[in-house]
């Protein structure tokens, strides 16, 4: 399995910009690839095909032409600010090797292109390393054999699940900083908190060492309020006993000469029985202001857990799906962290929803991997926008989750030719991160568009307090068309007594699948591109973009979006901004993979199809230009040999391995 991977992985030139790639075969080969051509996979939770009947559409029909008025200068309730990055990924420790590269100096190149993807639209992407998994591994600062990344010991079981120690090598932080450098991802990881009177402090240290101001802070305690129930202490396990092995940690964390910034701290990461409030009520915030960085917390709107008592799961998927689409589920899920949102205001500290996605304990069947579960996940993300939370991560749980992001194949598959498959929830924060946008500048409003109707969500986002970009949601599965409703949207105008401001016209690109229904398994599409089917993907965004230039009315003053059921239309009100929405202005880099074993030959040669279909950016970074920064001297003459200005970054398979500047 070790020696498949390599195919697939790259090695890193140390200080290069430049690169050389290997034989490229998307578009061919992997584009044919279906579930069914790697039939063994099917019962790994990644590739179940069950699929939910989608709930019957509202009966009247919420179709027809709405007005949604926006206001230039400000909205009512708009959010703060919202940094760049809002949307990431939290990826379980356990799970780190197989999504991030086994060892240090190979690092998946289906993951770069998916970070990059991400950082061209937000300017930065946002990863957390953790969970569970975090609490009782084991460092190794001198480095595992073969340079791994983590090793899992077979040999020593802990907890109530038996779950196998990990051990975990530098290599990962270093695969880490390899991936920052190349695609400017920001980390949080977790450090253990299972002996917090002498806390094994070596992950921390090294992640602040190579990290630098790459490391966003380290998570402590990965959801303590459920070490009682799970049995990871005695009971009882509430607050004050949290409170007391809190101060331990801090004490010895403050006396390792090996940590710099001491105001790194994110706690409590609770999800489930106590938490932020009951803190809050005893001072633990103001007690430990000079080293909390921010206040975490932990949720899931639903679980598929096995309930102790009955020996059956807690929710049925089917039953849950008609729950799930609708904006009443996102407002509910979010409000209940309407008081922590103002107590973390009032601390001054940022507030991340540190790990969730649809359902814990691996996702709905059928819900999970679902199109309705992207639609809800962008409703969610842009309503915790809006709310003040500082950022979101979307849970990555490995093969035997519903609700992943992205899946990397299991090794058999590898072996075989299948790549990534890229699930609904990454389509979630692709969107999200165009809605955002890179500016840290951008503030979030619910709309209540459609009279409120909660089929029909929507957001506006503000720059500068004009609208800039706005998302349209349409949960409702009717393939007749009575259920498509069209937003006319206004800004300012004669309804509220102020001039025209609506634009001549608008831009819009559509979240779709060929289905039609919420149900619809992969491949689903944005703006007409796709990363395709089950184990399809190499992380590049593929086929060409369209964003329809739509008219308006300027009489009327009325921009309008039909909003298809189901789907989702998201709105540039400028030019600009929907070109923005695109990339942060630094050049495009491309990560390319192999998928064949015996295929592998290095060659300078360029894929014209790739040029051609990755997003279309050709025109705009020629109006850009000069602007690109930060490539090295080989990187810019690279870049001006290529049309769209692509920079390709450096993928060797197998020769290559990073140079190792410290000693184990
Ligand atoms: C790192 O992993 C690659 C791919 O599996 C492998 O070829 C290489 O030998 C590994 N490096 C070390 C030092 O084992
Ligand atoms: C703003 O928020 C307040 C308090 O939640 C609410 O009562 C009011 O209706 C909101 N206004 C708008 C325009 O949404
Ligand atoms: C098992 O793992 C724990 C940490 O979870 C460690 O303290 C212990 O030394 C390990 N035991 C062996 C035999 O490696
Ligand atoms: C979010 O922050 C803005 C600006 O500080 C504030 O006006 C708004 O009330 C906050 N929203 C919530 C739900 O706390
Ligand atoms: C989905 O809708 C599109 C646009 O209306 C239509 O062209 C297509 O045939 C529909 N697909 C199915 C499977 O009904
Ligand atoms: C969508 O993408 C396909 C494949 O790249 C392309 O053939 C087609 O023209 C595109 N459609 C639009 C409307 O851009
Ligand atoms: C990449 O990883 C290697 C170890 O595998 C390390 O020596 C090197 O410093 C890393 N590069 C960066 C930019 O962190």
């Amino acid at each position: 399995m070790r020696a498949a991977l390599s195919v697939l992985s790259l090695a890193l030139l140390a200080n290069a910009g430049v690169t050389i790639y290997t034989q490229v075969t998307f578009g061919t080969g992997a584009a044919t690839a279906t579930g069914s051509a790697f039939p063994s996979v099917t019962n790994a939770a990644a590739f179940d095909p069950t699929m939910l009947i989608p709930p019957p559409p509202p009966n009247p029909a919420v179709g027809g032409a709405n007005v949604v008025q926006l206001l230039t200068g400000a909205m009512a309730n708009m959010s703060a600010p919202v940094q760049s990055g809002f949307l990431g990924f939290s990826i379980e420790l356990s799970v780190a090797d197989q999504v991030l590269g086994k060892n240090g100096s190979f690092i998946n190149p289906q993951l770069l292109n998916l970070l990059e993807t991400i950082s061209q639209r937000a300017g930065r992407c946002v990863v957390r390393i953790g969970g569970n998994t975090q609490e009782n591994a084991v460092f190794f600062p001198q480095g595992l054999p073969n340079q791994e990344t983590i090793n899992k010991d077979k040999s020593n079981l802990t907890g109530p699940t038996n779950t196998p120690t990990l051990q975990v090598g530098i290599d990962l932080i270093y695969a880490m900083a390899n991936i920052s450098s190349l695609t400017n991802t920001h980390w949080f990881i977790g450090a253990p908190f299972d002996t917090p009177a002498t806390p094994r402090l070596g992950i921390a240290e090294a992640s602040e060492r190579i990290l630098g101001d790459r490391l966003l802070g380290l998570q402590v305690g990965n959801e303590p309020d459920l070490f009682e129930s799970h049995q990871a202490r005695p009971a009882p396990y509430n607050v004050p006993q949290y409170v007391a092995e809190f101060q331990e940690f801090v004490n010895f964390f403050k006396t390792d000469s090996n940590i710099q910034t001491q105001k790194s701290l994110i706690v409590p990461n609770t999800c489930c029985i106590w938490g932020v409030s009951e803190l809050n009520e005893i001072g633990f915030f103001d007690t430990f202001n000079d080293i909390i960085k921010m206040i975490a917390i932990e949720q899931y709107p639903s679980d598929y857990c096995i309930n102790a008592e009955t020996g059956q799961r807690n929710h049925d998927p089917q039953t849950e799906f008609a729950t799930f689409m609708t904006h009443t589920n996102a407002v509910t899920f979010v409000s209940y962290y309407l008081p922590v949102s103002a107590l973390a205001a009032q601390h001054g500290k940022p507030l991340m929803m540190m790990e969730t996605n649809t359902a814990s304990c691996g996702g709905l069947p059928g819900l999970s991997d679902s199109f309705g579960a992207a639609l809800y996940l962008i409703d969610v993300a842009m309503q915790m926008a809006w709310v003040n939370f500082t950022g979101a991560l979307l849970h990555v749980g490995g093969q035997s989750t519903y609700y992943n992001p992205f899946t990397p194949p299991p090794g058999s598959v590898l072996k075989r030719g299948g790549q990534w498959t890229i699930g609904g929830p990454y389509y979630a924060a692709l969107i999200v991160a165009e809605l955002i946008g890179s500016s840290g500048n951008a503030q979030v409003v619910d709309i209540n568009p459609n009279y409120g109707n909660e089929y029909t969500p929507g957001y506006a986002v503000y720059e500068n307090g004009r609208p800039v970009r706005a998302v349209l949601i349409n949960f409702i599965t009717d393939p007749s068309g009575a259920n498509d409703y069209t937003a006319q949207i206004a800004i300012d105008g004669s309804g509220v007594g102020r001039p025209n401001q609506s634009p001549a016209q608008i831009y819009v690109r559509y979240f779709l699948t060929p289905q039609n229904s919420t149900a619809a398994k992969l491949p689903f599409y944005y703006g007409n591109q796709t990363f395709g089917n089950v184990l399809e993907s190499n992380g590049i965004f593929q086929g060409s973009l369209d964003t329809k230039a739509i008219p308006c009315d300027q009489s009327l003053n009325l921009c309008s979006v039909k909003i298809p059921a189901p789907g989702a239309a998201i709105v540039f009100f400028t030019k600009e901004a929907a070109d923005k929405s695109l990339s942060n202005g630094d050049p495009t880099t491309i990560f390319q993979t192999t998928v064949s074993s015996v295929d592998l030959h290095n060659t300078a040669t360029i894929d014209p199809k790739i040029l051609a279909t990755s997003n279309g950016y050709g025109g705009r970074h020629q109006e850009l230009g000069s602007t690109s920064s930060g490539s090295s001297n080989a990187a810019n003459r690279l870049t001006q040999a290529l049309p769209g200005f692509m920079v390709l970054v450096t993928i060797m398979a197998g020769g290559f391995v990073v140079g190792r500047s410290l000693p184990r």
